[in-house]
């Protein structure tokens, strides 16, 4: 559905690039995650996207077809949540809502139907005529997401749309989403929360300094078995003879006495040589996994950083 081709994008003087020879595929239905930390370049990528901004060099196609020269059909299939709160907030929740049913063009005759959806979507039953300056961190994500979907976007794009709100409208949003995939919209996510793409993502893009370093289906990244590693804990310490003897044969990092963690693409191979010398020292294995755990743990090994040191950067 959207097909980013060597995506460049530079800002400034001295020219500072900001999107790095991007490559993303984001098929029709799928919910899609872009995670990357504060400046990774994700609001500048959906901007691209809508046509917000022009891009420095590459290509951004939407069903096929370039996005600067088709900019309204794109802009009306394709709904924003932007990072930064996009409404008037002397205006009541229901006056923003008829107001931006206006700008959008939605019909006259669709219009209180279409708004009815969107606070129903978003749970604004009972704030519809509070003015949204008087709204919580909560609230005032919901009237953002509320608005973005009045178009009927056939895509929801959302920039960092949980931050800094309470568990209860995190947990509303996320389902919503998750629920107008259900119904069929595709999803394009921007967050620098490993756990909420975790959550409800099925692919993901690991952006950094505007560069993709990886991208695919979540579930296929984790297992990815190039960089995997199997992790072994035992229930006493491993003797350091033996420790050093494994390092002769294998890529291994002690954790700490009791635990190691072996990098490898043929995990099978490491089990049949552990074997023996755990049984000989009288060892036993409490735990063992192969992959990564989480995607917290991939993006450490990818980049031996973490996520959030960096975002908080
Ligand atoms: N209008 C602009 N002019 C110059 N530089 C810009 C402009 N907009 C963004 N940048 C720079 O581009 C880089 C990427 O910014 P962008 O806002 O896309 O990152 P982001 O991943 O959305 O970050 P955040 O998580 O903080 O929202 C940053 O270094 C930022 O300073
Ligand atoms: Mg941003």
């Amino acid at each position: 559905m959207i097909q980013i081709k060597d995506l460049v994008k530079l800002y400034g003087s001295p020219p500072q690039t900001v999107l790095n020879h991007v490559e993303l595929n984001i098929p029709q239905g799928s919910v899609f995650g872009l995670l990357g930390p504060n400046g990774a370049g994700k609001t500048t990528l959906l901007s691209i996207l809508l046509g917000l901004v022009p891009k420095t060099g590459g290509s951004v196609l939407f069903d096929g077809d370039e996005v600067e020269q088709h900019l309204a059909e794109v802009r009306a299939s394709i709904g924003f949540v932007p990072q930064d709160f996009a409404f008037y907030p002397m205006l009541s929740a229901r006056e923003n809502l008829n107001f931006f049913a206006a700008a959008a063009g939605v019909p006259r005759a669709l219009q209180k139907s279409q708004i009815d959806f969107c606070v129903h979507t978003t749970g604004l039953q009972n704030h519809i005529d509070k003015r949204a300056q008087n709204f919580s961190g909560g609230l005032k994500r919901r009237l953002n997401l509320a608005i973005g979907l009045l178009n009927q976007p056939k895509v929801l794009c959302l920039d960092e749309p949980t931050v800094g709100i309470d568990p209860h409208s995190r947990n509303f949003i996320l389902e919503a989403i998750t629920e107008l995939n259900r119904q069929g919209m595709t999803i394009i996510y921007t967050s620098h929360y490993m756990e909420e793409v975790e959550q409800i993502c099925d692919r993901v893009a690991i952006i950094d300094h505007g560069r993709i370093l990886i991208c695919g289906h979540i579930n296929e990244l984790l297992k990815s078995r190039n960089l995997a590693k199997l992790s072994v804990q035992m229930d006493k310490p491993l003797p350091a003879n033996i420790l050093e003897n494994l390092r002769q044969r294998f890529s291994i990092e002690s954790i700490n006495e009791t635990h190691i963690e072996v990098q490898t693409d043929d995990p099978l191979t490491v089990i049949n040589a552990l074997s023996p010398v755990l049984t000989e020292a009288n060892l036993g294995i409490e735990r063992i996994h192969y992959g990564f755990k989480n995607l917290e743990e991939l993006f450490l090994t990818l980049t031996h950083k973490h996520l959030r040191d960096n975002a908080d950067e």
